[in-house]
């Protein structure tokens, strides 16, 4: 296979007096670890561990300029105070001796600064403002998420204070102080923040700024504040730091939202102020409605054509982030489409990532998966963790310490939480052998790509972790006792799964009535015709001669076109399987009931993807009941209860999404036979790839 190579991307880059090694920025992404203001060592091993991996230059989450006024979190660090410059330098010093440059985001959170609302303090806005949106998403967040959000303001409603001439000069000289301090610490650059509802991104869009001065009203005023901030700054320390600025290239989901040609005009002007840098994200207006818009965008390089755009208009460099992937982002640099590309998630789940593409190591980069459970924490005024990175936020343990003893471990199952045992222990130097009783790696993760495309990377990224740490792995190998003991191992690591049981309401065993297994087992051709029907055996039968389905990709674009299934499917079961599944139903023509027993759809998808999961399926026709029970199943039809009613929809295919239960019934057998055994994974604990991953660290990363 030809290597891939990234020379425009690791090529070096300057940005005003800044120079940088590479082209890859990490972009602020807020850890919630400060104390009080003071930056803190876990904050510091986390930057450090993204410039050791090679990033060209490290961008800190969003520091509050007159904290903690104006501050989002009380975790959050303050640029307010001389006290907080040796928390800075202390990081600038660690970042550069990692060798990459430091760029303090700052900021001023306008109406989202969640301290002044937990302090009775008003808000500052550029007036009083219509900020209603639609909340109905929230009826799928559960009542302890709601009231960890609520938590973060203390449970009260903010009020706003329209700024005075006096709130406007005392934001713009707070903003050159804090500059200043930054400048102190021996940072390379400060990032201005004009976008994501934040003080200088409300005064730019015309639906929040109302005003009728010299701040309001045309594109030139709503931008002044913005540019009066820049130029302070610039005034202030621009022979000693690069001045980024980060402006939305569009906003999403109300009218209103700032425009490109806005983007374009304010980002001119931007310019002129003194910026020697636009860094272009995305901002979905409404949180609960458009977060998967923006600011993470769920679309590969989804801000990269406004990047390129204003990129067109400005003679100063411009870095686009929204998943730029290094594939598309060494194209757009090579292109001189942009000149940066800031990779936020996707350093997250792997720090090494710049080192890996320079060495022709693309392939063992370990992917983000778009899962949203890392930045769903700062809902909860909490510090992000990473499903497929159970490191992050704790960098310091690694490098894993080496095995004391070499075992030989069998692990019993190739999904993502057996996998994730077998490369963690083959790195610590144990040997590995892992069986499973199916043709293929990756478990129930494999069927996960047929709904959730994103999570083909990761199964990617396993089958080359396997080739590369030479992991000796037998398919179509069932475990039993005998089995392993053949295999006389000194540890055996259970990762077989959950089990999903058949429906037990009048019905559930009619030949309409297919369950996780049926479906997969019809996948795999390795049904009956009579478990599977006899037109779906025949796909799985062709899938199995021909090898096509073993590609995830094939199987998800064919069953656009040939789907043998009726047109009417009723999915009995909502939570994260059943919501996608009947998404994915509903895409691919089939008039789809989603039939839940409770209120909230898509458990345990993170919020922001969750709501957009619901969104998307109501959106595809699919026809949702919650809070229903499930009165019997026919061979047309299902009906339900909901409220005093009985309803009843036609199916002529019933899946059964629910009932997914943890269960290890070899672990305890094995344990009898005098094995010692660790179970992870779904057969200890439903919690799908995050719980899978981070279960199997916490056992191996010990052994
Ligand atoms: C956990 C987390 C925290 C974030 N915090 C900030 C922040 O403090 N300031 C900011 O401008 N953007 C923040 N972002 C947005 C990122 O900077 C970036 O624009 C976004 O993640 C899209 O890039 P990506 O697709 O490469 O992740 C955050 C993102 C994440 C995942
Ligand atoms: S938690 Fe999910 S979205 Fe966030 S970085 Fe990790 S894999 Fe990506």
């Amino acid at each position: 296979m030809k290597t891939k190579t990234f020379p425009s991307l690791m090529s070096p880059g300057r940005i005003g007096p800044m120079s940088t090694s590479n082209r890859i920025v990490l972009p602020a992404m807020d850890m919630n670890v400060s104390e009080h203001g003071e930056i803190e060592q876990t904050e510091i091993d986390h930057y450090v561990a993204r410039a050791a991996g090679g990033a060209g230059l490290i961008i800190t989450g969003a520091c509050a300029i007159a904290f903690p006024y104006g501050a989002a979190s009380m975790k959050e660090p303050g640029l307010s105070e001389d006290k907080f410059i040796p928390g800075l330098k202390a990081l600038a010093d660690a970042v550069h001796q990692a060798g990459s440059k430091l760029c303090v985001q700052s900021t001023h959170h306008g109406k989202v600064a969640r301290v002044d609302v937990a302090n009775d303090r008003p808000v500052l806005a550029p007036n009083k403002p219509d900020y209603s949106y639609d909340m109905s998403a929230l009826a799928d967040s559960t009542p302890d998420e709601l009231r960890k959000m609520g938590a973060a303001t203390a449970g009260k409603q903010a009020s706003y204070q329209e700024m005075t001439d006096e709130d406007i000069s005392w934001l713009v000289s707070t903003w050159a102080d804090a500059a200043e301090r930054v400048a102190k610490a021996g940072a390379d650059a400060i990032e201005i923040h004009v976008a994501h509802g934040y003080i200088l991104g409300v005064f730019l869009n015309q639906r929040d700024n109302k005003r009728t001065d010299e701040y309001g009203g045309s594109l030139p005023n709503r931008a002044r504040l913005a540019c009066e901030v820049i130029s302070a700054v610039k005034e202030r320390v621009g022979e000693h730091l690069a001045v980024l600025v980060r402006v939305s290239g569009e906003e999403y989901g109300q009218d209103g939202a700032l425009t490109l040609e806005e983007a374009i005009a304010a980002s001119v002007l931007f310019e002129e102020a003194g910026a020697d840098a636009i860094h272009v994200t995305g901002w979905g207006r409404n949180p609960f409605n458009n977060f998967t818009d923006g600011p993470l965008p769920s679309k590969v390089g989804a801000y990269l054509s406004n990047a390129a755009e204003i990129k067109k208009h400005v003679n100063v460099p411009v870095i686009a982030v929204g998943r730029m992937l290094p594939e598309i982002s060494e194209k757009a640099i090579a292109d001189g489409r942009i000149d940066f590309a800031a990779m936020g998630r996707q350093l997250l789940a792997d720090p090494e990532l710049p080192n890996k593409l320079r060495e022709g190591k693309a392939d063992q980069v370990r992917p983000c998966i778009n899962c949203y459970l890392c930045v769903a924490e700062n809902f909860f005024d909490d510090t992000p963790f990473c499903a497929v990175n159970p490191a992050l936020g704790n960098e310091a343990v690694l490098p894993l310490k080496p095995a004391s003893a070499s075992k030989h471990v069998v692990v019993v199952g190739a999904g993502p939480a057996g996998l994730e045992s077998a490369r963690v222990l083959t790195e610590r130097g144990h040997r590995v052998t892992v069986i499973d009783k199916s043709d293929r790696l990756g478990g129930t993760m494999w069927f996960s790509t047929m709904t959730t495309p994103d999570n083909e990377s990761l199964l990617r990224w396993f089958k080359s972790e396997v080739t590369r740490l030479r992991i000796a792995v037998k398919l179509n190998t069932p475990a039993t006792v005998e089995s392993i003991r053949a295999l006389n191992p000194d540890h055996v690591i259970v990762a077989t799964g959950a089990v999903r049981p058949k429906p037990d309401f009048p019905g559930g065993d009619l030949p309409n009535v297919q369950t996780g297994d049926t479906l997969r087992a019809m996948m795999l051709g390795t049904a009956t015709a009579q478990e599977a029907g006899a037109v779906l055996s025949t796909l799985g039968k062709i899938g199995r001669l021909s090898g096509l389905t073993k590609s995830p990709e094939f199987v998800r674009q064919f069953t656009k076109y040939w789907l043998p299934m009726g047109k009417d499917v009723v999915v009995i079961g909502g939570s994260l399987v059943g919501l996608e599944l009947a998404e994915f139903l509903a895409e691919r023509g089939r008039r789809v009931t989603l039939l839940h027993e409770t209120q909230q759809l898509g458990l345990p998808l993170a919020m922001p993807r969750r709501w957009t999961a619901v969104k998307d399926s109501l959106a595809h026709g699919v026809k949702i009941h919650r809070n229903v029970s499930i009165d019997r199943i026919t061979p047309k039809s299902v009906e339900w209860t909901e409220g005093e009613k009985t309803h009843s929809a036609p199916a002529s295919m019933v899946v059964y999404a629910d009932g997914t239960t943890a269960a290890a019934p070899l672990a305890g057998e094995l344990r009898d036979a005098g094995f010692t055994v660790d179970v992870v994974g779904d057969a200890g604990e439903v919690n799908y790839i995050h719980g899978a991953i981070h279960s199997s660290w916490n056992v191996v990363t010990e052994l």
